[in-house]
């Protein structure tokens, strides 16, 4: 019995009504629905894909609402051997029947399938996603078209959509504008050079200036242009009169950095806050980790049961030593219910100073007052002294950008920055420098053009107020929540050095 008998081109007008109303559309009830329920003795149809096929009777069908398949059980002896065939993992397939209670173990339901329409063949010779071998991430990452359809990126990407639908819903209960800053623009926020050129100009042949360098004035802005690093700046002039707002966007840097936390374009959330000191900084950044974190885990349970387990499965292959105290799902409960640590730069120092690690030279890089803490001081601080979230403020003014607050010592600057365990920096902010003067003079010294950004100067001459912002790097956060040890695997497409496929 075919599902669909009537050809698209024969629908009438009432036809295509039902057509549309009916489960085979957009209202197509998921697994998810059918499992989360107990209800039994009714007709379904489940469409999605094989995940398995046993005895000649037991399909297993996933269907992306979860990593629970449904079973769909056959009586062989009513298909011709050329179906059955075709019924392959990979495959695209519809089922028909009712759904029962089931009498095997693992599923307490299944679904009794008189009808089976094979949608979408699936060459089980050519198919790379057989469940034999299981395949590691770096060879998922080479098939990353195809890694949806395994367990560990199924739960991923559900629980990167509900940390990004969790971050929306905490701003939104907040009254906090959604602004969206541009993606194109012509200056580089963090002041650091690391930026992609958007250009139009036949790089073959680059108009010259009478200097002989390029001539961006023709070109398609009449100005050099590039990818956004950041949207702060843009944030700040939104908040100087929304009061509290944030964006949510692709940011691009062009650092060479080959590293498991590094890509050239990821997501970043960016909230500014008016009348806002750095405690409100700071204040709102844990309350927005700890809502996120939370939402993503009330969402999607199995999903963080499904890493937990693939996390502890894959810290099988080290020594103990090296293994976790926490399993993924107790680190984040843990998290959620603890205070971050609040310690000045100079106190982190001081901790690594004094700390065993550095006795024993163990550290790869020097620790002294002014030097900008790499990975592995910051992953003392988090995971070995403190063993939780720790917020580092007051760093010094020379290894921050130009916009950050001046402390009175006239040594550090507004900054925080917190540091999670696994990851170390997942969040960057700080206050802004709101009085006009010393932001000028400290622009001047940094070499940041000023007459250029006379709009981003006219905030603190037009009505300046004390104000403050902080950007979440969104993979990072994926990373910390999902416990994926690399950043390539909690983004569909990754971009970094050298790779921009797919
Ligand atoms: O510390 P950053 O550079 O701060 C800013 O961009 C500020 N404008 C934010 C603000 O105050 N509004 O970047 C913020 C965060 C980092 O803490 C990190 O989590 C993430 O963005 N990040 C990256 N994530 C992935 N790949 C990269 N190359 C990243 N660079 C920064
Ligand atoms: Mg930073």
């Amino acid at each position: 019995m075919p599902i669909l008998a009537t050809p698209h081109y024969f629908l009438t007008f009432a036809h295509l009504n039902n057509y549309y109303n009916s489960k085979y559309m957009s209202t197509r009830k998921r697994i998810k629905q059918i499992l989360n329920s107990t209800e039994v003795d009714y007709d379904f149809t489940v469409k999605g894909w094989v995940r398995s096929f046993r005895n000649n009777t037991f399909i297993a069908v996933n269907d992306g609402s979860t990593n629970l398949n449904l079973q769909v059980v056959i009586d062989f002896t009513k298909y011709d051997d050329a179906l059955l065939k075709r019924i392959t993992t990979g495959a695209a397939i519809s089922a028909t029947g009712k759904i029962v209670a089931s009498q095997g173990k693992g599923q307490s339901l299944e679904l009794q399938a008189d009808a089976i329409e094979i949608i979408g063949d699936c060459d089980a010779e050519k198919y790379p996603l057989q469940l034999k071998n299981k395949p590691s991430l770096d060879y998922l990452r080479e098939i990353a078209h195809l890694r949806f359809r395994t367990n560990t990126f199924g739960s991923v990407f559900r629980l990167r959509n509900a940390l990004a639908f969790g971050i929306h819903q905490f701003f939104q209960e907040r009254d906090f504008v959604y602004l969206h800053s541009p993606i194109i623009s012509a200056s580089d926020a963090e002041g650091a050079g690391e930026m992609f050129r958007v250009t139009t100009l036949d790089v073959n042949n680059v108009p010259k200036t009478e200097n002989g360098e390029a001539d961006f004035s023709q070109d398609f802005f009449g100005r050099s242009a590039n990818l956004t690093v950041s949207g702060q700046l843009e944030a700040e002039l939104g908040a100087m009169a929304l009061s509290d707002v944030y964006t949510f966007g692709p940011t691009f840097r062009a650092e060479n950095s080959n590293t498991t936390r590094h890509l050239a374009e990821f997501w970043m959330i960016e909230p500014e806050i008016a009348f806002a000191d750095i405690t409100d900084d700071m204040n709102l950044a844990e309350d927005m980790l700890k809502y996120v974190i939370k939402y993503a885990m009330d969402k999607h349970p199995d999903d963080i049961d499904t890493l937990t387990q693939r996390l502890l499965d894959e810290e099988k292959q080290k020594p103990q030593a090296e293994r976790s105290e926490l399993n993924l799902k107790e680190k984040l409960e843990f998290v959620l219910n603890n205070n971050f640590e609040r310690i000045t730069y100079t106190d982190a120092i001081q901790i690594l100073l004094d700390s065993p690690a550095y006795k024993k030279k163990k550290f790869q890089y020097d620790v002294q007052w002014g030097i900008d803490l790499q990975s592995e001081h910051e992953r003392y601080l988090v995971e070995k002294h403190f063993k939780k979230p720790v917020i580092v403020i007051n760093y010094p003014k020379d290894i921050k950008a130009f916009y950050m607050r001046q402390n009175d010592d006239g040594k550090t600057v507004a900054a925080m920055d917190i540091l999670a365990p696994g990851i170390g920096e997942i969040i960057g902010g700080s206050q802004r420098e709101e009085r006009l003067d010393k932001l000028e003079t400290r622009m001047k010294e940094m070499h940041i053009p000023t007459e250029e950004m006379f709009w981003y100067l006219d905030t603190r001459r037009f009505g300046a107020c004390p104000h403050a912002g902080f950007g979440l790097g969104f993979e990072r956060l994926v990373q910390f929540v999902t416990g994926m040890g690399n950043i390539r695997d909690v983004i569909p497409f990754p971009r970094t050095p050298l790779n921009c496929e797919f």
